[in-house]
């Protein structure tokens, strides 16, 4: 394990710019939920002020919590520790890199069974906040781990063209078994962000094995599906001359083809789609993936786009973890919203973990919706449930 310190200045993106930056104030700015930092700051940034108002108005009607929310300051002083399981890789590099760019970051772990050395030496001469280490191995595992607060995991092996998400499946599922085992072992207590594919599998692995461990909690486990609400809301900002930072498309379901339901009736701000638009948009979003892997060439699939959809997603925890009560996002997680036990949709995120869904997503659907909703149950419940089989057929070592 190595350890390089970094020193605590910051001058990424446009807050600081042509201002000079004290030790007690490093990143040069006041700090709150309206800044825009590091291209990172998740609900003002990448989801809009608007969405922003009509989800507290959903969620939190009280004009005096309205105010606490938006009045909340984010800790300048970096504090919580993240781990990257699978950084040397495609989307683990890049990833590494987003989370280095976080004041909110003090200690940053970079895991690999290679080639993680360098990247971390690399990443490590970036003057933001965080310490960076690194750790080789299943003998380093449990060292990365102690004392994390979020660990995010985009080990395993990505899609080649003409591979589904489900080819992976012998291979990632073993992988996320052993690394989940690891953090029930390590940091029961940490937020767990599940990358690796397939998601609609992957997660409910996690689950079967932290319940195996006797450390579930269903509000810290995530499955990141933040590349499709990425994704659709860039699509949708091209199709509609929207401003892209205003926009925002609520996705739900799953994480693989037909699984993905991007609602674009709920679309902010509101648009209107003629039924051909719906279908191509649809068609897109759910298809993105692919898009990216047949113009790859078997070079991989998405690592950039991904790796700053996982950064958001991160950005959005440490926010969560940090006591902002305006955090929202769309996530695969265990659910009760529809009768499947593991559900894609909106989660308001506290301290805690998922504090509450936002049902409101899935009411007053349109029919095109609410065919495709019923239409991904079967394959979304049979990835669930192929995912449950592995893992309890499993042994794990309490
Ligand atoms: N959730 C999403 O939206 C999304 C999007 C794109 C890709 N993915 C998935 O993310 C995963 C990674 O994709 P990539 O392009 O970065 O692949 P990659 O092959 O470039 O990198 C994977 C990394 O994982 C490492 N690894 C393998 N086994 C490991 C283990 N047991 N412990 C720790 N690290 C291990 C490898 O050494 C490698 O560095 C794939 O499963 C891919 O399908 C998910």
């Amino acid at each position: 394990m190595a350890t390089a310190a970094s020193a605590a200045t910051f001058s990424i993106g446009t807050a600081q710019t042509g201002r000079s930056l004290s030790p007690s104030n490093p990143f040069g700015f006041k700090s709150n939920s309206q800044v825009n930092f590091s291209g990172l700051k998740a609900m003002s940034s990448f989801s809009g002020n608007e969405t922003c108002a009509a989800l507290r108005a959903t969620f939190a009607p009280k004009a005096v919590k309205e105010n606490q929310n938006r009045n909340h300051i984010l800790q300048p002083q970096a504090s919580y520790k993240v781990a990257l399981l699978g950084a040397a890789g495609g989307i683990g590099q890049p990833l590494a890199l987003l989370i280095k760019m976080s004041p909110l970051v003090s200690d940053l772990h970079l895991y690999d069974i290679a080639n993680v050395k360098g990247v971390a030496a690399d990443i490590s001469h970036c003057n933001t906040p965080s310490k960076v280490a690194d750790f080789t191995g299943a003998a380093e595992l449990a060292n990365c781990l102690k004392g994390v607060d979020v660990v995010v995991i985009p080990a395993g092996v990505p899609r080649k063209p003409g591979m589904t998400r489900d080819d992976l499946f012998n291979i990632n599922a073993g992988i996320v078994r052993d690394l989940v085992s690891a953090v029930a072992d390590n940091c029961p207590g940490a937020f767990i962000h599940i990358i690796s594919n397939p998601v609609n599998s992957t997660v409910p692995i996690a689950a079967e094995i932290l319940k195996q461990k006797g450390v579930y909690d269903p509000k810290k486990l995530f499955g990141v599906s933040t590349l499709d609400v990425v994704r659709a809301n860039t699509f949708v900002a091209q199709r509609k001359n929207l401003r892209l930072i205003d926009v925002d498309v609520p996705v739900v379901g799953g994480h693989a083809g037909i699984t993905i339901l991007p609602l674009l009736s709920k679309t902010k701000p509101s648009a209107s789609f003629t039924d051909e638009e719906i279908e191509e948009l649809t068609v897109r979003i759910q298809n993105a993936g692919t898009e990216v892997v047949e113009a790859k060439a078997g070079a991989g699939s998405a690592t950039l786009s991904m790796a700053y959809a996982a950064a958001r997603f991160v950005e959005s925890s440490l926010r969560a973890l940090d006591g902002d009560a305006d955090v929202y996002e769309c996530s695969y997680v265990q659910s009760d919203l529809t009768d499947l036990p593991f559900f894609a949709s909106r989660v308001k995120i506290g301290r805690k973990g998922v504090e509450a869904f936002i049902p409101t997503d899935l009411q007053g659907l349109s029919e095109y919706e609410q065919k495709a909703l019923e239409a991904l149950k079967p394959e979304l419940k049979a990835s669930i449930e192929k995912g449950v089989a592995f893992a309890q057929k499993q042994t794990v070592t309490c």
